[in-house]
C-alpha cells in the first residue's frame, strides 16, 4: 500500500508516455495517485485523468497564478471541486520566491480559497515557498481552519511544529533524499509518522537516485525508503501509515 499524494502527471513533460508512467507507478505498488490541478489551463485535463479509478484529483489556483483570479474562474473552480473524485482544494498558498511577486494579491486569493474549502468542507493542500511567516499569520487569522497538508515541506522542525499544532500534516518529497538534507532529516526524525504524507510533486524534484531526470509517481518509493531509514522503521510501515494518513485526510473510502 503506497500512494503518491501529490503529482502533476498532466504536465506536458508526460505527453509522450503518460500511460506508461502511470502503469509503472501501479506496477511498483502504488495503489492511488492524487493528481493536482492548480493551473486553470490544466484543470479539465486533470478532471479527465481522474476518471481512472486509481486517480483522485484536487483543484485550486496556484499562488504564481494569483493574477489570473476572476469571478468566472472562481465559479469554474467551484464546479470542479464538486467532482466526486476531487478530494481537496489545492495547491493553494504563497510563493515569494521569484521577483515581482504580488504578495498582497497572493494573500487575498489564498484566503478566498481557504474560505471556499471551509464552505464546501474539503481539506486544503498548501504550497508555501519563502513565505512561511505570512502563511502562519493567515492561519492565525482564522478561528477555524480546514484540515490540510503543508505540501513539499522545506522548513525547519520548529516551523513544522507550529503548523502541526494547527492540525496540519507535513508532505515529504524527493529533496529529503539529497545529501544536503540535514534540515529535512530533522523534520522526518521528529514529526510523528502519522502526521506525514509522501509525495513526488513530479515532474519536478526527482529523488537523489534519479536526480536531474524527470520525476514520476513510481519514485515515491525512494521517499518512503528515506523516511524508513531516518525513523528506523520498516519500509512497509512507512508505506502503510502514510497511505492511511492520506486516505484519512482526504476522506477516501
Ligand atoms: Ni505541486
Amino acid at each position: 500500500m503506497l500512494i503518491d499524494s501529490h503529482a502533476h502527471t498532466t504536465d506536458t513533460k508526460f505527453d509522450t508516455d503518460r500511460n506508461e508512467v502511470l502503469n509503472r507507478a501501479f506496477a511498483n505498488g502504488l495503489e492511488y495517485i492524487i493528481e493536482v490541478g492548480c493551473e486553470p489551463p490544466f484543470w479539465d485535463k486533470v478532471a479527465e485523468l481522474s476518471k481512472n479509478e486509481k486517480i483522485y484529483s484536487m483543484f485550486g489556483l496556484h499562488p504564481q497564478d494569483a493574477d489570473k483570479f476572476n469571478d468566472e474562474l472562481f465559479d469554474k473552480l467551484k464546479t470542479l471541486l464538486n467532482d466526486k473524485k476531487c478530494v481537496a482544494v489545492g495547491e493553494i498558498g504563497l510563493d515569494y520566491h521569484y521577483e515581482n511577486y504580488d504578495g498582497k494579491l497572493q494573500k487575498e486569493v489564498f484566503i478566498k480559497q481557504i474560505n471556499l474549502a471551509l464552505e464546501i468542507n474539503k481539506p486544503i493542500c498548501v504550497h508555501c515557498r519563502d513565505a512561511y511567516d505570512d502563511m502562519v499569520e493567515i492561519f492565525k487569522s482564522f478561528t477555524g481552519l480546514p484540515k490540510g497538508v503543508i505540501h513539499c515541506f522545506s522548513g525547519s522542525f520548529e516551523q513544522a511544529k507550529v503548523v502541526l499544532d494547527m492540525g496540519f500534516l507535513i508532505g515529504i518529497d524527493g529533496p529529503s533524499t539529497y545529501p544536503k538534507s540535514n534540515k529535512l532529516t530533522k523534520v522526518i526524525e521528529n514529526v510523528p509518522l502519522d502526521k506525514i504524507l509522501v509525495e513526488t510533486d513530479c515532474p519536478y524534484l526527482a529523488p537523489q537516485k534519479y536526480r536531474g531526470t524527470r520525476n514520476e509517481p513510481a519514485y515515491v518509493v525512494e521517499v518512503a525508503k528515506k523516511i524508513a531509514e531516518v525513523k528506523n522503521v520498516s519500509f512497509e510501515e512507512v508505506c502503510e501509515t502514510t497511505f492511511a494518513n492520506t486516505l484519512k485526510l482526504y476522506n477516501i473510502k
